[in-house]
């Protein structure tokens, strides 16, 4: 398990925080075509992951329509001074304001030659906010371990499609959650496609999950004060 902490300085109040994790060579040539814009075809030759790992990262700190149903065309996705950024066209910008939403943040967590993650964090309009923020990552064991979950956490994981995804999903939800506020105890709840959420922890924290076949990921966020 890897686990990492930093804190930075948000532009208002946290509205949602999103982590997508995708593999290397997952996104098809096809895919990004139907997909991407023009420019980012170009601008990501060569790792196609990034611009659709930023889209669900985005989707998920933002909420509203899902991956079928969200305008990808126009989440278009730019490097800016070296910075992975959103350029939301003018149905993507309806879709942050009909969520109070007023800007996507985005990060590029980690590259390497079998994956890419990309962090979103999405604000509302307000005074600017300090959050903590902590980040793990978990290999897929090809054995179910003996994980320290609950019930209702294990029956969730149960009920996805890929359950020991799920499970190191839930373990790295638990590792970043200690490291940031010190806490152990809290657990997962994650009715099936909604925005999980830590539950049992004396502050607000924000949680997402992501998973591919080999490794998951869990972003925890909180504010200070
Ligand atoms: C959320 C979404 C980005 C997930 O993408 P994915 O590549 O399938 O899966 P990822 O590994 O990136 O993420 C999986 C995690 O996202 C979380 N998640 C699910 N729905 C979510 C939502 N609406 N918002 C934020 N997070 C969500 C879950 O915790 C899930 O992990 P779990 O199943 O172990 O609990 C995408 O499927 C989507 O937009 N879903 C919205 C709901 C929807 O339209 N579903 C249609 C299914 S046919």
């Amino acid at each position: 398990m890897t686990t990492a902490v930093t804190e930075l300085l948000l532009d208002g109040p946290l509205h949602g925080v999103g982590v997508d994790v995708v593999s290397r060579g997952r996104v098809s040539a096809r895919l990004a075509r139907a997909k991407f814009s023009e420019a980012e075809l170009e601008r990501f030759r060569g790792r196609r992951e990034l611009p659709f790992a930023a889209r669900e990262a985005v989707l998920k700190a933002v909420g509203g329509p899902g991956i079928l149903r969200a305008p990808l065309r126009e989440m278009v996705v730019a490097w800016d001074r070296g910075a992975l950024t959103l350029r939301p066209g003018e149905a993507y910008r309806q879709v942050m304001q009909r969520e109070g939403v007023t800007a996507a943040r985005l990060a590029v967590l980690a590259i390497s030659p079998a994956h890419v993650v990309v962090t979103s964090l999405a604000t509302r309009a307000g005074p600017p906010v300090r959050a903590r923020l902590a980040y793990a990552t978990r290999g897929i064991p090809v054995a179910d371990a003996d994980d320290d979950l609950d019930e209702r956490e294990r029956a969730e994981c149960e009920s996805r499609p890929d359950p020991r995804a799920s499970i190191a999903a839930r373990v790295a939800a638990h590792a970043a959650c200690l490291a940031l506020t010190g806490d152990a105890s809290a657990r997962v709840h994650a009715p099936r496609d909604q925005r999980p959420a830590l539950v049992g922890t004396p502050e607000r924290v924000w949680l997402s999950l992501a998973h591919e076949r080999d490794l998951a990921v869990a972003l925890v966020a909180t504010l200070l004060p």
